[in-house]
Formats: C-alpha cells, sequence, structure tokens
C-alpha cells in the first residue's frame, strides 16, 4: 500500500489560493500596495504604448492589472484560476469604476479553454510576483509559458518574476536540501528539486525556486527570447511597505520568437 501522501498539483494550488485567509493577503495588496516601482519601470520600458493590449496572467485580486489601469492602460485582460481572486478583482474594479480590464478565471496551462483569451494576439504578456513558479511541475510551467506565446503577437514582451535559488544567502540551505534529495528525505508532496511547500499566517504556498540556466532553457524551449534579467534590488528601491509584502526577486523579460 503506497502511504506516501498526494504531491501538490494545480488544483492544490488553486485550492490554496481559495481559501479565505489568502484571499484577504491578495485584495489588501491590491487595495492598499498597488504597483511596485520594479514593476513600473520595466512595463514603462517594454510596453510604453497605453494602447497596447496586454495580457496578465495569475492576477490575483488585480493589484497590477488597476495599477495599469491608474497609468492610463485601458486594455487589459487579466486572469486567474482562483475564483474567490477574480470575485475581488471584479468588485476592486467596480468599486473604482474602471473600464477597460477584463477579469475572467483561466488556467495558464489551459488557454485553449477561455476563447476570450484564446482568439486574441496580446501585445505583451505578465506573469507577476512569482505566479508561474506556483505551478507544480516544470513541464506544466512549460505548458503555461508556451500558451503564453502562442496568444501573443510576434517579439511581444514577456515580463515575469521568479526567486532567485543561487541567491548567495540561501546557498547552504538548498545544499542541505541537496543532500535531503540524494538520501530521499525531502518533504514527499514536492515535485522537483528546487520546490517548496510551507505554511504561514497568509496560508499555505507552493514555489519553485528556479535556477537561471533553467529559465533560460524553458525560454528557449516554449517560444520565447531571453532579452534581460535582473534582480529587484538593482531595478528600483521598493517602499517597506512592498518590502514586507515580498522579499527580493528576478525580473525576467523575454520576447516571442
Ligand atoms: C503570488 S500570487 C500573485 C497575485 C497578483 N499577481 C499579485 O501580485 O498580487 C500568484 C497568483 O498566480 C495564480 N496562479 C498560479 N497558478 C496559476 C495558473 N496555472 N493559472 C492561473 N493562475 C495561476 C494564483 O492563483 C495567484 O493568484
Amino acid at each position: 500500500m503506497n502511504d506516501q501522501p498526494p504531491k501538490v498539483d494545480g488544483a492544490t494550488v488553486c485550492a490554496d489560493f481559495n481559501a479565505i485567509n489568502t484571499v484577504l493577503h491578495y485584495t489588501r495588496a491590491a487595495h492598499f500596495i498597488g504597483l511596485w516601482k520594479s514593476e513600473w519601470t520595466l512595463i514603462e520600458r517594454y510596453l510604453p504604448d497605453r494602447t497596447a493590449h496586454i495580457l496578465e496572467a495569475g492576477c490575483g485580486a488585480g493589484r497590477v492589472a488597476v495599477g495599469l489601469w491608474h497609468q492610463g492602460y485601458r486594455n487589459i485582460t487579466a486572469f486567474d484560476f482562483a475564483s474567490e481572486l477574480i470575485e475581488q478583482a471584479d468588485s476592486l474594479k467596480q468599486e473604482q469604476g474602471i473600464t477597460g480590464i477584463t477579469f475572467l478565471q483561466a488556467d495558464a496551462t489551459r488557454l485553449g479553454e477561455s476563447s476570450l483569451i484564446d482568439y486574441t494576439r496580446f501585445d505583451g504578456v505578465l506573469f507577476m510576483f512569482n505566479g508561474m513558479m506556483q505551478i507544480p511541475g516544470r513541464e506544466n510551467r512549460r505548458a503555461a509559458m508556451r500558451e503564453l506565446s502562442r496568444v501573443c503577437r510576434p517579439s511581444a514582451p514577456f515580463i515575469f518574476t521568479t526567486h532567485d535559488r543561487e541567491d548567495p544567502k540561501d546557498l547552504k540551505a538548498w545544499a542541505k536540501e541537496a543532500e535531503l534529495w540524494a538520501k530521499g528525505e525531502q518533504n514527499p508532496r514536492l515535485l522537483e528539486f528546487g520546490d517548496r511547500y510551507f505554511s504561514d499566517e497568509t496560508g499555505n504556498t507552493f514555489m519553485h525556486l528556479p535556477d537561471r540556466k533553467e529559465i533560460q532553457e524553458d525560454l528557449a524551449l516554449t517560444g520565447w527570447t531571453h532579452v534581460h534579467d535582473t534582480t529587484r534590488n538593482e531595478l528600483a528601491s521598493e517602499t517597506p511597505k512592498v518590502r514586507n509584502f515580498s522579499d527580493n526577486c528576478r525580473f525576467w523579460v523575454a520576447k516571442k520568437s
């Protein structure tokens, strides 16, 4: 009999994001934190045209989409697979009398199931605050990258963030984790080296922490050309509110090949 607990999968992550404390956390972020300086620096650099049709994946409760609307963008499609978060995003949109953002429920690994996304050719795509790394399984992350490339026009920019497994301050901890994997003693719910699944006051979080080589390989395999990557700290000095909400991360820019 196999008494191992099940691996984390997309359904686990979706349920975790629909949990009440997590919904509150991302709803507060949409209402009170808004766009980070680092996000705005890159989005304005690579998508300066306010008429651009932008696709935002993993939009949560609307923090980035609504922030972009306030910067003058009027043609945004934003989706998330967590229905509770989309409900919050829609109510923020109504509260602020926003037109020009469509929020919808969809799974980044299966965009063909959403006709509103499937038949559009977007000018740029965003997957902010490490959302793509919350897809369990490298093949599934690649599926999302392929899908996002498929629904973009040629040369469209793709901006996303990840944690950085090569961050010098974490190297010792990863070396220890590697020893656990070598002995088969890692958390049995994890799928791949670099995965973490933990609980805190905001709920359960699955996160894959990649190294740079992994992301470069995956971009090249899924219809993207790597343009640039840099850490958030190198891009901008964030407010304490943003730094409390999220630690440093790596920003990636690619363009559709
Ligand atoms: C860290 S949260 C960021 C939310 C929002 N972008 C923000 O910055 O406040 C990551 C988001 O990605 C979403 N997500 C993860 N996997 C997804 C998938 N396969 N399809 C759609 N959304 C997904 C989660 O539901 C969650 O809302």
